[in-house]
């Protein structure tokens, strides 16, 4: 501080501190008032957006990187951390991808990498242009990346038409995604909302997923998590898994899904482990106070989980799944078999817990629920009656419409990276 500053009174001192504070957070780092980012939907926003970040980055004071409002062109950005201070980036404009996926190899779109206390906001559109990509159906492509990220809030954002998972969260820990709003076409592929694995304290929260995947999918190694609030689909629902594919998976433990409303999905409450392959546990799975409107399977365990016939169809799953519950689930399904808990032979779903379930199917027949290798524990009123209905067989051709074709894709490219 300047010498002559010590003879003016504090409260003064305070308040010029404060106005020059907030004065240089707010346009310090505004990437077209001070980095030549053009707002003209072609100019590529890449640099100017990096140099933004680097700048704001090796800011030993809280520093906001701001995209103001128009629409801009982004090829990609690595938003690499540590920084030296809290960062924020307040996204007000629309940042277009390249509409074609072959203009570039690399899976990652927007990539935030080791960044810590680091905050997104200001209603901003992330716009994948996808549309070409769904048409090719291409690996080519890209997505928005946090990893290994810890204490982030990401808030009043919109993704629409990512060219692959539109969040994919990995190795992250207390992370908060709030208030977004995640749009894709019914029929894309493998637009999976949000995925996470390998994390701690994701929350997910008041959040809006049309997709052509799953809403949320949640991968191995995720920890204390909750989801509430989220109303989903058209889409896959909210999944657990799959699981069970790969060597060595961490467990999936503690996960509270509340106060949701599903809609028009293939599946709601879902947990899917491949048969065959490898062990893995999954623990302390709740699903409360759900609405499913017209889901096809509203409450699916699925062990036999075989996208497009590929699997060790007669083994038993590996996987462990105990202290399950679904509570209050209300609503009506697309298809009669409204619960279905498809558990593996070799190590039987443990603590599997029903209470309060009413669901109607929309048809003539009742809804049905179908039992293998569980004895769930119920209570409450229930309808469907817990396993009432026929034990099912090989269940794994049935849901070949759903069924994601690439995930093995995904996945490998994950492992790629890693
Ligand atoms: C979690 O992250 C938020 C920022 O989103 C921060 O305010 C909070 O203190 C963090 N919690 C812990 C336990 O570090
Ligand atoms: C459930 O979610 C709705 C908004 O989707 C919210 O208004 C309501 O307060 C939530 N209820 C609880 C018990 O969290
Ligand atoms: C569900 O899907 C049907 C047909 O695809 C559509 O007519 C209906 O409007 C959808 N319902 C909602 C609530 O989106
Ligand atoms: C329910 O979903 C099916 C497809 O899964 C659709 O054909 C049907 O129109 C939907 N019904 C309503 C009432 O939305
Ligand atoms: C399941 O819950 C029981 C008691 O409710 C507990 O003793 C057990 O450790 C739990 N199992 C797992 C794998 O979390």
């Amino acid at each position: 501080m300047a010498p002559h500053l010590n003879i003016v009174p504090s409260m003064f001192v305070l308040l010029l501190l404060f106005i020059s504070a907030s004065k240089v957070q707010s346009d310090a780092f505004d990437v077209v008032a001070k980095f030549g980012a053009k707002a003209d939907g072609k100019t590529d926003l890449s640099k100017p957006f990096l140099d933004a970040w680097k700048e704001a980055c090796a800011s030993v004071t809280p520093s906001t990187v701001v995209i103001p409002k128009g629409t801009y062109l982004l090829s990609k950005v690595n938003l690499e951390g540590p920084c030296k201070a809290p960062i924020e980036i307040n996204v007000q404009g629309t940042i277009q991808a390249p509409a074609d996926p072959s203009a570039f190899k690399d899976p990652n779109w927007v990539r935030f990498y080791s960044v810590e206390n680091f905050k997104m906001f200001g209603g901003g559109i992330f716009d994948g242009q996808g549309s070409i990509a769904y048409e090719k159906n291409t690996c080519e492509n890209r997505e928005f990346r946090l990893t290994l990220c810890t204490n982030a809030l990401i808030q009043d954002i919109t993704s629409k038409d990512s060219k692959l998972f539109h969040i994919n969260v990995f190795a992250c820990k207390n992370i908060t995604l709030e208030r977004l709003k995640i749009e894709a076409p019914d029929e894309s592929p493998n637009t999976d909302g949000i995925h996470m694995g390998k994390s701690e304290g994701v929350n997910i929260i008041a959040s809006d997923i049309k997709t052509g995947d799953d809403c949320i999918s949640i991968g191995d190694g995720t920890k204390n998590m909750v989801i509430k609030e989220i109303t989903c689909g058209p889409g896959h629902g909210i999944s657990i898994g799959s699981l069970g594919k790969f060597q060595n998976e961490e467990p999936v433990e503690g996960i509270k899904i509340s106060n949701c409303t599903i809609t028009n999905t293939s599946n709601g409450a879902r947990i899917k482990t491949w048969p065959g392959e490898h062990g893995g546990a999954v623990s302390e799975i709740h699903f409360e106070d759900i609405t499913m409107n017209n889901v096809s399977s509203p409450i699916l365990i699925d062990q036999q989980y075989c996208p497009w016939n590929k699997c060790k169809k007669n083994e038993e799953s590996k996987v462990k799944l105990s202290n399950i519950s679904f509570k209050n689930i209300r609503g009506t399904s697309a298809l009669p078999e409204a619960i279905k808990f498809i558990c593996s032979g070799s190590s039987p779903c443990q603590n599997v817990e029903l209470a309060d379930i009413d669901i109607k199917h929309n048809g003539a027949e009742p809804a049905t629920s179908q039992c293998l290798n569980v004895k769930p524990i119920t209570s409450g009123k229930l309808n469907p009656i817990p396993c009432s209905g026929p034990v099912p067989k090989t269940p794994s051709a049935i849901r070949l419409k759903h069924t994601n074709k690439f995930n093995a894709i995904v996945i490998n490219i994950f492992i790629h990276i890693i």
